[in-house]
């Protein structure tokens, strides 16, 4: 799924408002720089919910700062997986991903924060499992490609492409970071 949507618009799978797009500017009410806000879809793949690693997956995100704007699980139409994976129809794997990922529910996630797209592909590690580091997701969880557990947007165009895909503006939550903002705790 790693941005491989290649149409610069997608039709309208899901009805409802369109979500805004993941960069806009964010100035923190107590100060400090701005930066330019930035989401990205992170899902668990259903080999990742059957092994029950959905809390370790969120608890990583958390940890790292970022901010949970939407979440939900679903068993993943297959209308939506075939927009998803829309560059990969000719590839031989196809049949067997859309298999593995209609196997069984997913969580879908769209998560906010500086830089969280590229951090969030460093977070889960290689595509290929073989090759993923170890302290990444896919590094420590997954020994193969088939079964890789979780997929992250890989660009800012291509997140705003599949949140709108997975998610509808009212789904997501823009909510208000008070506890950092208050300074009584770290960022
Ligand atoms: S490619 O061939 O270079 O376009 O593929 P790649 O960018 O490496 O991966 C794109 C997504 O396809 C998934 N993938 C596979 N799934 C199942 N089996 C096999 N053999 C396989 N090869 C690649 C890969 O996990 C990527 O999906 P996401 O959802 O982004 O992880």
């Amino acid at each position: 799924m790693g941005g491989l949507l290649g149409r610069a618009a997608l039709p309208g799978l899901l009805s409802g408002p369109r979500v805004p797009g993941p960069r806009l500017l964010v100035r923190p009410s107590s100060g400090g720089s701005s930066w330019t806000r930035e989401r990205t879809l992170v899902a668990v793949k259903p080999d990742g919910v059957q092994r029950r690693l959905v809390g370790d997956v969120i608890q990583r995100f958390e940890r790292r700062g970022f901010k949970l704007v939407g979440m939900k699980m679903l068993q993943a139409p297959e209308r939506v997986l075939a927009e998803h994976y829309h560059d990969l129809q000719r590839k031989p794997f196809y049949p067997a991903l859309i298999s593995y990922m209609t196997s069984g529910p997913v969580v879908a996630m769209v998560w906010e924060g500086p830089n969280v797209v590229g951090s969030s592909r460093a977070m889960i590690g290689h595509t290929d499992s073989a090759e993923a580091a170890p302290g990444t997701i896919r590094g420590d969880f997954s020994i193969h490609i088939s079964r890789n557990i979780i997929h992250a947007s890989d660009s800012v165009e291509g997140a705003q492409r599949e949140i709108q895909l997975w998610f509808q503006s009212s789904e997501l939550v823009d909510w208000a970071d008070e506890v950092h903002q208050s300074g009584i705790y770290p960022p």
